[in-house]
């Protein structure tokens, strides 16, 4: 039996996700779910999708490692679009004061914030930030995550952003999960750059992104466009060059002040803009006919108490949305992907159907991979989750609590909870 080679059978539910691109709007509810499901994956690729009669008529179960899904529901792996999971040290001194009634920003004004976790990972080794990346890779795999994005970002200087992004590298080729870099050099503006942000621009063009380029190290480019962070111009100057670099770009745009980052998203034809808790009926609509995925990120509302994005809003207007967990030390210290899937249905008014779709195609397409995995379709990857309960509904009615009971990475279980 060749390695990569699995049979699941039996499945009382196999939804495929079917599709090679965004869904937008209503095409978000179509699952393509079949009843009594198989998939057959040869070396980690996916081969055939059925029913279990018609797949059993054609492949010899001897050839395969066998898994039986009666009474389970069988999905693509999740594709988390948005984490910042490489960092060093932890905020929960921050987490307390924002308790207590202190803002987010209020604490990034005054020296702490992101900057404190730049300070924390530049100290950390190599070695240091690759451990801590590790636990939080497996943790993520035991929630269903079978491809992870991943920002630098607390490094802000050339060798710890380059740092940061060799880690990822390295944990990309050691770990069953898939990781996409993303190149976030303008997350926070240094103490001796305040006012001279441009300067800051200047010098991540000149010094910093010609190495993420020419190295491959990152395959997007963002940036925190924000009030007293980066404006719209500054992001507009960085992002096309990266372009011009042959990156893709991403926004972290409208989260705390409507800046106008989702109208910029559409105008640089983006492949994300994530967060839009504040974006605008105009973004949202220029979103829309630009095709930039609204990345949105619940967990991180519901951390610092802020209203939820317009999902609703936004898929009725015709976006394709994406949910992420924004796993990251500070705003949102969360990987937990069944809190993401309560918040968005029990808050955001998204059905629960959208909001598989969110975390699966939808989830690809915000990572440009939407051809390769996010959905079980033959010739993609074979990155599937098996659910404990009979049915993808389950997921929120659970409530925060994972029904992931085993995970199959490119044809190879890699996680099985009863073990
Ligand atoms: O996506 N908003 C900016 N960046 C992160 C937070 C990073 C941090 O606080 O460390 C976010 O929420
Ligand atoms: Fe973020």
């Amino acid at each position: 039996m060749k390695k990569g080679n699995v049979l699941i059978k039996n499945a009382a539910e196999l939804v495929t996700c079917s599709g090679f691109h965004a869904k937008k709007g209503h095409e978000m509810n179509d699952l393509h779910v079949i009843p009594t499901g198989a998939v057959v994956i040869e070396e980690g690729v996916i081969k055939a999708v059925g029913t279990t009669e018609e797949i059993l008529k054609n492949y010899q179960e001897a050839n395969y490692e066998v898994i039986d899904a009666a009474g389970k529901a069988v999905l693509p792996g999740f594709v988390d679009s948005h984490t910042h999971f490489v960092f060093g040290g932890y905020r929960a001194e921050e987490f307390s004061w924002r308790l207590r009634g202190d803002s987010y920003m209020e604490i990034m004004e005054r020296g702490g914030g992101i900057i404190n976790s730049v300070r924390a990972t530049a100290e950390a080794t190599k070695e240091e930030l690759h451990r801590a990346g590790k636990k939080r890779l497996d943790s993520m795999l035991s929630f269903g995550v079978t491809t992870v994005e991943g920002k630098s970002g607390y490094g802000l200087d050339y060798d710890t952003e380059i740092k940061q992004l060799e880690v990822m590298d390295a944990l990309d080729q050691e770990h069953p999960m898939d990781i996409v870099k993303t190149f976030l050099g303008a997350h926070a503006v240094p103490k001796d750059y305040k006012g001279r942000e441009d300067e800051l621009i200047d010098y991540i063009i000149e010094k910093v992104l010609p190495t993420v380029a020419e190295r491959n190290l990152a395959a997007f480019c963002d940036i925190f466009c924000e009030k007293n962070v980066f404006s719209v111009e500054q992001s507009r100057r960085l992002l096309t060059k990266a372009k011009e670099m042959g990156m893709q770009v991403k926004l972290h745009a409208d989260e705390i002040v409507q800046l106008g980052g989702a109208e910029l998203a559409a105008e640089l034809g983006a492949v994300s803009a994530d967060h839009l808790l504040q974006a605008s009926d105009q973004g949202i609509a220029d979103m829309a006919k630009a095709g930039v995925v609204a990345t949105l990120l619940p967990c991180t509302a519901f951390s610092l108490r802020e209203h939820y994005a317009r999902g609703r809003y936004m898929i009725d207007q015709g976006c394709a949305v994406a949910l992420a967990s924004d796993l990251n030390p500070g705003s949102c210290f969360t990987e937990s992907i069944p809190l993401v899937f309560a918040l968005a249905t029990l808050y955001m008014k998204m059905s629960i159907e959208e909001a598989v779709t969110a975390l699966t195609i939808n989830g690809a397409a915000a990572v440009g991979r939407a051809d390769k995995i996010g959905s079980i379709d033959v010739g993609k990857q074979g990155d599937i989750i098996i659910l404990e309960f009979p049915s993808y509904k389950y997921i929120p009615y659970h409530i925060a609590v994972s029904t992931v009971e085993k995970v199959v990475k490119k044809g190879v279980l890699v996680f099985d909870k009863e073990k």
